[in-house]
């Protein structure tokens, strides 16, 4: 099943259809498109597409690390790292309801032999170092070998402070393990903390950053470390048929997100604020919301109702019958299908 289904187009007629979803559904707007067709093209896998190795070398040199790998997916990128980092038998300290862990089918225990350890992810997003700590298993050949602790920012839409992310980090440190950080949205988390992403990626060895989500392009991640780290995920990203060819056209579309789409993203970020206020005045239940996402427990279990709805609207939301709804702002809700969100939502709760 796939939880996510429900509208495989941004237009429906001449209405463009409100989908606040996921940050994945934006499309490539008009300037990225001509920045896609103009980019220069090589065979990436012979090492010559100029475009892919701009990529690389310009967010590398934006978190401060040595060298970046092009990948599929934030996934694949996410994979590539643990596979990088550890042996078979070695260990990940992970959240457990961090994406590598809940989301990530075990790739890298199906695929590469590595154990998963999940622990408690705190309210703020961040991992307890105490409980850190007491994962790191003993020298003892009944334990596996505790390798890499894997860090998620922004969790759920939740930024983790530099502070919160030291104090993990530290932990790690002083038990020997290296530090990967799923920052598949540390472009919206550095926005929310007033930072830039090459201070989040200063305290880890190494970062995937999704090009694809908040920054709006068709596909593609960047995986960021030390360079023998990216040489060996480059070998294993060829193993998972992850070597692209032509894939300048993709980090073209990259280059123009940071330049362009990256700076606007505290947009996203006041406008589900707004949602998020709204909602509250309106009593319509339970909201929590940070950065770009809304989660929402709707009072009364009108789950389904208001789901309905919005989308007689147009308006395109996350959730099950009951539980948390997840509404996600991002750069494909223009201002007209964001005033459509508005009104739906008034019409239901009025
Ligand atoms: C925090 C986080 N990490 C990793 C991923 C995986 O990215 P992809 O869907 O490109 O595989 C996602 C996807 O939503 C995510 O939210």
């Amino acid at each position: 099943m796939n939880h996510y289904a429900g509208a495989t187009t941004s237009r429906r007629g001449n209405a463009p259809v409100c989908d606040l979803r996921s940050d994945t559904v934006t499309q490539p707007d008009d300037a990225m498109r001509e920045a896609m067709v103009a980019a220069e093209l090589g065979d990436d896998v012979f090492g010559d597409d100029p475009t892919v190795t701009r990529l690389e070398e310009t967010l590398a040199e934006r978190t401060g690390k040595e060298a970046g790998l092009f990948l599929t997916s934030g996934t694949q990128s996410n994979l590539c790292a643990m596979l990088a980092h550890c042996g078979r038998g070695e260990e990940v300290i992970v959240g457990r309801d961090y994406h590598v862990f809940a989301y990530e089918a075990h790739g890298a225990s199906v695929l590469g032999g590595l154990a998963l350890c999940p622990i408690a992810v705190a309210d703020d997003g961040g991992l307890d170092p105490a409980a850190i700590a007491a994962e790191v298993k003993p020298n003892d050949s009944h334990k596996p070998v505790s390798r890499l602790l894997s860090l998620e920012n922004t969790h759920n839409g939740k930024p983790v402070s530099l502070v919160r992310m030291g104090v993990a980090i530290s932990a790690a440190r002083k038990a020997g393990l290296s530090v990967h950080l799923d920052g598949a949205r540390a472009f919206n988390a550095a926005a929310a903390l007033g930072c830039e992403v090459a201070d989040l990626a200063a305290p880890v060895d190494s970062v995937s950053l999704c090009m694809s989500k908040g920054l709006g392009t068709p596909a593609g991640s960047v995986l960021v470390g030390p360079r023998d780290l990216i040489t060996k995920a480059r070998r294993w990203r060829k193993m998972l048929g992850g070597g692209m060819r032509q894939s300048g056209v993709l980090a073209a579309a990259a280059l123009h997100a940071l330049e362009h789409n990256a700076p606007r993203l505290v947009k996203d970020h006041d406008r589900a604020a707004d949602l998020a206020a709204l909602l509250r005045d309106l009593n319509a239940g339970d909201v929590t919301q940070a950065t770009n996402m809304i989660f929402f427990t709707p009072a009364n279990g009108e789950n389904d109702a208001l789901r309905a709805r919005l989308a007689e609207h147009d308006v395109l939301i996350l959730g099950g019958s009951s539980g948390p709804i997840r509404i996600v702002l991002h750069r494909g809700v223009d201002d007209l299908a964001y005033d459509r969100a508005i009104a739906a939502i008034r019409s239901f709760y009025g």
